[in-house]
């Protein structure tokens, strides 16, 4: 979900909805915004997009300060009544939240029995609980601090008082919010891209802490009401790092900025000697750890796969792999110095964040790649790599996929270098050449677009099969495929296709199968002529040289180790269009949110 408050001397609607419609991405089943003037709350939500929200909104109502929400439903349906803003009986008091509030069943029974709930959301409990504080101390800051210090789980809460047009009331945990500092007004947003338009300064806030946001002065707070001193942060984004520009969707200009980001990513960590540029702790923590656990969700989790093949074969240092939201289930016996990597594009998925707040009660140390530095994984981790990536915003994984991998591949070069290893791979001489490679890649969208629509306008499933390295690719193009055309779509590995799998196919199922690592290229292609013989309609798509003439694409030649960096545009390009062709809301999938900030 995604969280925006203005309060200033201008009209507030066109900051509110101007800066939902950059956090969509973090949700967007419901939405609704509250302005408050003299003539009192002004209210207006929505099942949908932001879009329907402007179409709702009226627009003669004149407001300088209001709060306003895009929602991906955790408790209750998506609906009109359920999208926040949430307001307590008497209508005094009016909430945004994003976050779950665990111990919600047990305020409502120990505080709330007397109070009728309109929807079914945790966070109704919120605000009905900040109206009973109310009733009780007579002040809406100590009211809004009781309660805070009653919720247990995680929540940015934007609040306010409908008998108080000077003050927005603010509080953090585990959620992300910042406040944004302006001449003569203040924000707050998820995502300092949701008011970039307004001002670049910005306030992190902690957990725990309560924020009283005035049109000329910003208090923090502790819970207990001690005032905190913070200095503001100037937010590094590009405003036009933010727009579409000229491309149709984010997710294609996303694609067609990977050579972009190679590149950025080789000047990051390169010195002016062209020595790795990494800082002394994070090669230090790699080279005392005996075993890497790596954590991730979703297409983050696949470039960990590929990051274990780097880690294991160039530094020599066993490594893990595990699936964020299994990880505590069944937790391995952790080795005598284990070092953690939290693989993560936004630094704020609940699922990774949880282990890491396990892992550090443990007492072992973390180290997140992130493509978004002050991110909590980032701020709460001893170590932080950077992305160099740029906003991603599609939600659909593509650029954040390809630079985990290349800066997965720096980190095992660095950590064999301080091992003092012998290695005949450069890496940055290996990805200035990937970079040319995905340049020539997404130059072929014609090519891309004429399979998307002959294999999978029309078909209702898909299998890509892969050996090795090439299986973890497979998975994640399947993962990209499912996720925005809704084609059932499943990456294995071709060896067990016959063990179970091969049940599936039928006249004309298509499969895709990669075919970029020499040592299993034979195999590969046995794999094809099985599914071949059952009737699927299968398509090859090679490394230069180890291409056949029946090949239906072939990707430029660059190191084994690397190739997924290469073969993953096509399989990107692929799902694009298939969506396109679909008729799919490519950047916003059903159902998804980019930042999943609950467990
Ligand atoms: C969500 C997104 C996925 C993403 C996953 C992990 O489910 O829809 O695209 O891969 O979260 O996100 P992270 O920000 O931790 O990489």
């Amino acid at each position: 979900c995604g969280i925006v408050g203005y309060i200033g001397q201008n009209d507030t609607k066109d900051v509110l909805l101007n800066g939902l419609e950059k956090l969509e991405y973090r949700g967007y089943d419901s939405a609704g915004i509250a302005m408050l003037n003299d003539n009192g709350m002004n209210l207006f939500k929505v099942k949908g997009r932001i879009a329907a929200l402007r179409g709702r909104v009226d627009e003669t109502v004149e407001s300088t300060m209001g709060i306003g929400h895009t929602r991906w439903a955790t408790h209750g349906v998506p609906s009109a009544t359920n999208a926040h803003p949430h307001q307590s009986t008497t209508g005094r008091f009016t909430l945004v939240h994003n976050g779950v509030i665990e111990n919600f069943q047990d305020l409502k029974r120990d505080y709330l029995g007397d109070v009728s709930f309109i929807s079914e959301t945790d966070t109704e409990v919120i605000v009905q609980l900040i109206e009973k504080n109310f009733n009780k101390y007579q002040d809406t800051a100590e009211a809004f601090r009781q309660t805070i210090s009653l919720l247990k789980g995680s929540y940015a809460i934007g609040l306010i008082d409908k008998e108080d047009q000077d003050t927005i009331y603010v509080a953090k945990n585990k959620s992300p919010l910042l406040i944004g500092l302006g001449d003569g007004f203040n924000v707050i947003a998820s995502d300092a891209m949701a008011t970039l338009k307004e001002t670049d300064q910005y306030l992190e806030i902690y957990d725990q802490e309560v924020v009283l946001v005035n049109r000329s002065f910003v208090e923090v707070q502790k819970l207990n009401g001690t005032v905190v001193d913070r200095k503001p942060f100037t937010a590094q984004i590009d405003v036009s790092d933010t727009e579409k520009g000229t491309y149709p969707h984010f997710m294609l200009k996303e694609i067609d900025e990977q050579p972009f980001v190679m590149r950025r990513i080789i000047q990051e960590y390169q010195d002016d000697d062209n020595n790795l540029k990494l800082d002394q702790d994070v090669r230090d923590a790699m080279k005392a750890c005996d075993r890497i656990y790596i954590i991730a969700a979703g297409t983050s989790y696949h470039a960990g796969l590929v990051g274990k093949q780097f880690i294991e074969k160039l530094a020599n240092v066993p490594v893990e792999v595990h699936v964020a939201s299994e990880f505590s289930y069944n937790m391995p016996l952790l080795s005598e110095k284990p070092l953690f990597v939290f693989i993560s594009q936004s630094g704020e998925t609940a699922d990774s964040r949880s282990v890491l707040v396990k892992i550090k009660e443990l007492g072992h140390p973390a180290l997140t790649i992130t493509n978004v530095p002050g991110s909590t994984l980032s701020r709460e981790a001893n170590y932080t790599l950077n992305l160099y990536a740029g906003p991603e915003i599609a939600v659909a994984s593509t650029k954040a996929y390809t630079a985990q991998m290349a800066v997965l591949a720096i980190l095992a070069v660095d950590t064999a270098q301080a091992k003092e290893l012998q290695l005949d791979f450069d890496p940055m001489q290996e990805l200035a050449i990937v970079a040319n490679a995905m340049e020539v890649l997404t130059d072929q969208k014609e090519a891309i677009e004429d399979l998307a629509k002959n294999y999978l306008a029309t078909s209702r499933n898909a299998f890509f099969i892969g050996r090795s390295t090439d299986y973890y690719v497979c998975i994640e193009g399947a993962l990209k495929l499912k996720e925005i055309s809704y084609i059932q779509a499943e990456g294995f590995a071709g060896g067990e296709l016959k063990h179970g799998t091969i049940a599936l196919i039928e006249d004309g199922t298509p499969v895709i199968a990669l075919a970029t690592q020499s040592e299993v290229n034979y195999g590969i292609r046995s794999n094809v002529q099985e599914v071949e013989a059952r009737g699927a309609n299968a398509m090859v798509m090679s490394m230069k040289g180890l291409e056949q003439d029946t090949d239906a694409f072939v990707v430029p030649h660059v190191h084994e180790l690397l190739t997924p960096l290469v073969s993953v545009v096509p399989l990107q390009l692929l799902a694009y269009y298939a969506a396109l062709h679909r008729d799919c809301d490519v950047d916003k999938p059903r159902n998804l949110a980019k930042s999943v900030t609950v467990e």
